[in-house]
C-alpha cells in the first residue's frame, strides 16, 4: 500500500464542564463530545523523506500536528518518517471544533497502516495523548463521555443523524486555549451532572435537547473573543434559538430540526456575514477516501470536491 486519503470529522462538545484545577496545570473536565460531518481531507503517500502540504482555510500551526504525529508514530516504531502527507483543510482551525486534533489522530491511524508498525489502538492513543487533550477521542470519534484531562474515554452510543447549525466567527486570539482556561473562576466548576445527564440520554438512545446542552467556558470567551457577543446574539436572533460554545470557541453550535432547517439556517446566517456550516453528528472520527490504483502512465489531478487524488485516464 502506497496511497491512504481521508476524511478526517470534527467534534462539538454538547457539554463541557470543568470540575477542578489540578496540579499539574490542567484542568479535570467532563465532557460528552460527538464528531460530526465537517472535516478535512488527509492524504498519505509513501516517500523517501518527510514532507506536508497544507491547502486551504485557517492555516495555522494547528494544522502542523500532522507533522508532529509523524514524527512521534516514527520515533516510537524506531523508523525514519517517510512520507508526502497533504492536508486540505475545510474546518476552521482553532475554533473549538477539533480539526487539528482530528488530523494528527488521522495520520497516527493512517501511518500504522502505511508504514506497517501494527501498533494496538493502545499505544496509539497513549501517543495520541502526547499531542493533545482531545487528540485520543479522535483515534475512534463517534459520541464519548471524557473525563480527567480528555483522556479517559467511554464510548457511548451515537446521535443518529442530529442535524446542526454552526458558526465559526474568525479570531486571532493566540494560544486561546490556554487563555479560556485561565480565565475560568471557581464560580465556573460544576459538577459534572449536567455532562451525566446527556450522556444518560445517548446509554438510552434518545435524543438531546437545549436543556441538556452546556459549556463552562460561556462567560469567559465573550471576555476573551472580540466581537463573539454580538456574533451570538445576532445567530440567536436570526436562528430563533439558543448557541451553544463548542470546546474553548469560539465555534458556536445550535440544534437542527433536521436538513433543510439546518441548510435553511446556515443560508440566512452567510447572507448576514457570519461564517456558518450545516453538520450532522457522525459515528465516526474519520472515513477512508477510496482511490483507484494508479496507472502507469496516467496523470494525477486534484479533486477538490473529494479531497483526494483522482486518477484521470
Ligand atoms: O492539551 P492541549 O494542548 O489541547 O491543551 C492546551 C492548553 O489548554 C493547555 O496548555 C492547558 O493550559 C489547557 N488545558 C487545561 N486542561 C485540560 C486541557 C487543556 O488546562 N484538560
Amino acid at each position: 500500500m502506497t496511497h491512504l486519503g481521508y476524511r478526517c470529522y470534527a467534534k462539538v462538545n454538547l457539554t463541557l464542564e470543568v470540575l477542578r484545577r489540578r496540579d499539574d496545570g490542567y484542568h479535570d473536565l467532563a465532557s460528552l463530545v460527538h464528531t460530526i460531518s465537517l472535516a478535512d481531507g488527509l492524504h498519505m503517500e509513501s516517500a523517501n523523506t518527510l514532507s506536508s502540504h497544507i491547502e486551504g482555510l485557517d492555516i495555522t500551526a494547528e494544522s502542523n500536528l500532522v507533522t508532529r504525529a509523524a514524527h512521534v508514530l516514527a520515533s516510537t516504531a524506531n523508523l525514519s518518517p517517510q512520507v508526502e502527507l497533504r492536508l486540505v483543510k475545510r474546518i476552521p482551525a482553532a475554533a473549538g471544533l477539533g480539526g487539528g486534533s482530528s488530523d494528527a489522530a488521522t495520520a497516527l491511524v493512517g501511518l500504522n497502516r502505511l508504514w506497517g508498525t501494527r501498533l494496538a489502538t493502545s499505544d496509539l492513543a497513549r501517543l495520541a495523548a502526547t499531542l493533545g487533550s482531545d487528540v485520543p477521542f479522535f483515534i475512534d470519534g463517534g459520541a464519548a463521555l471524557m473525563t480527567a484531562r480528555g483522556e479517559h474515554l467511554e464510548i457511548l452510543p451515537p446521535l443518529s443523524g442530529q442535524w446542526l447549525i454552526l458558526v465559526t466567527p474568525p479570531h486571532a486570539v493566540a494560544a486561546k486555549t490556554a487563555q479560556l482556561y485561565s480565565a475560568l473562576e471557581p464560580t465556573d466548576f460544576s459538577s459534572g451532572a449536567a455532562t451525566e445527564r446527556a450522556a444518560l440520554r445517548l446509554r438510552q438512545r434518545l435524543p438531546l435537547s437545549e436543556e441538556h446542552l452546556f459549556n463552562v467556558f460561556t462567560r469567559a470567551a465573550r471576555h476573551v473573543f472580540p466581537g463573539l457577543a454580538d456574533a451570538w446574539t445576532a445567530a440567536e436572533r436570526i436562528c430563533a434559538r439558543r448557541f451553544f460554545l463548542s470546546g474553548a470557541g469560539p465555534a458556536l453550535f445550535a440544534l437542527a430540526v433536521d436538513r433543510a432547517d439546518a441548510h435553511r439556517q446556515q443560508t440566512s446566517l452567510a447572507q448576514l456575514g457570519l461564517p456558518a456550516f450545516a453538520a450532522r453528528t457522525v459515528r465516526h472520527a474519520r472515513t477512508a477516501i477510496r482511490l483507484r490504483p494508479t496507472p502507469p502512465s496516467g496523470t494525477l489531478k486534484r479533486d477538490p470536491r473529494a479531497l483526494c487524488l483522482v486518477v484521470q485516464w
